[in-house]
């Protein structure tokens, strides 16, 4: 962290040298709901109001110049909320994708979607596939959306892609090592988070990047989601700098 040219300033800069930066920041965007019910507006009211937190948190993140950004959009379970809602949440990302495509790609961002595609509707599919194929050589922010997307069933694909790979001769059981299995993760390739946001004052991490969080630093913080914008990231960043992280070490 370095500090401040005015000694007698409190705010340290957080800075890629001297690893105070993270590498990689993941958000659960939790709160949209409650943020909405407080206000005595309907939930769709605070899913957008979330997106809109959504393209601050990009914009900020990619001025800061953290290399990846993982948002949780639609878990797995999130299924099984009211139809109408599942719906609202499709069309939501839908509109991102669409309407904010250009944006992100003027801004150098790399858009790469996380989950399971099996379920998704056609329409939205080919809508993801086509952001991906844009932004894919972006050298920017790398931004992961994961949508659809659990840690326990990611786990599930990995080891269903090892078991083929032993049954196809390419892999030895007695060989199989951490990295084959990472090599089969959505994330191959990109550092585990180094933290992890979750708004709203819960304090779970609700089955998001299950095998890449496990030295994650935490961060619940008591806002909901759609209050949340470049100035939280910045206090958010200034609290990963002050956490002293061992990995197992001493
Ligand atoms: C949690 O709020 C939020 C979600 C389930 C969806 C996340 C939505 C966004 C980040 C904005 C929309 C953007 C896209 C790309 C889809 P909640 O509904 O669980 O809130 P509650 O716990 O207060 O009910």
């Amino acid at each position: 962290m370095t500090q401040s040219a005015d000694t007698h300033a409190q705010v340290s800069i957080p800075s890629k040298e001297d690893g105070s930066m993270p590498s990689h920041v993941a958000i659960i965007c939790d709160g949209n709901g409650r943020w909405a019910k407080q206000r005595g507006l309907p939930r769709l009211e605070g899913h957008r109001r979330g997106m809109e937190a959504l393209r601050k948190t990009i914009q900020a993140a990619s001025e800061l110049g953290i290399p990846y950004l993982s948002i949780f959009a639609f878990s797995s379970e999130n299924w099984r909320r009211p139809v109408q809602e599942v719906s609202d949440l499709m069309g939501l990302l839908r509109l991102f994708v669409r309407r904010d495509l250009n944006d992100l790609h003027k801004r150098n961002v790399r858009v790469k979607i996380i989950g399971e595609r099996v379920g998704l509707e056609s329409e939205i599919l080919s809508d993801l596939i086509k952001t991906e194929e844009l932004t894919k050589d972006n050298t920017g922010l790398t931004l992961l959306i994961a949508f659809n997307y659990g840690g326990r069933q990611e786990l599930v694909a990995a080891t269903q892609a090892i078991a083929q790979d032993v049954v196809a001769g390419k892999l030895k059981v007695e060989d199989i090592n951490l990295a084959d299995i990472e090599q089969r993760l959505y994330t191959a390739g990109i550092p585990d988070p180094d933290i992890v946001i979750r708004t709203s004052g819960e304090q779970r991490i609700s089955n998001f990047l299950t095998w890449q969080t496990v030295y994650s630093e935490f961060l619940f913080l008591p806002v909901f989601w759609p209050d949340f914008d470049g100035e939280a990231l910045n206090v958010a960043i200034e609290e990963y700098g002050r956490r002293e992280r061992r990995f197992g070490g001493l």
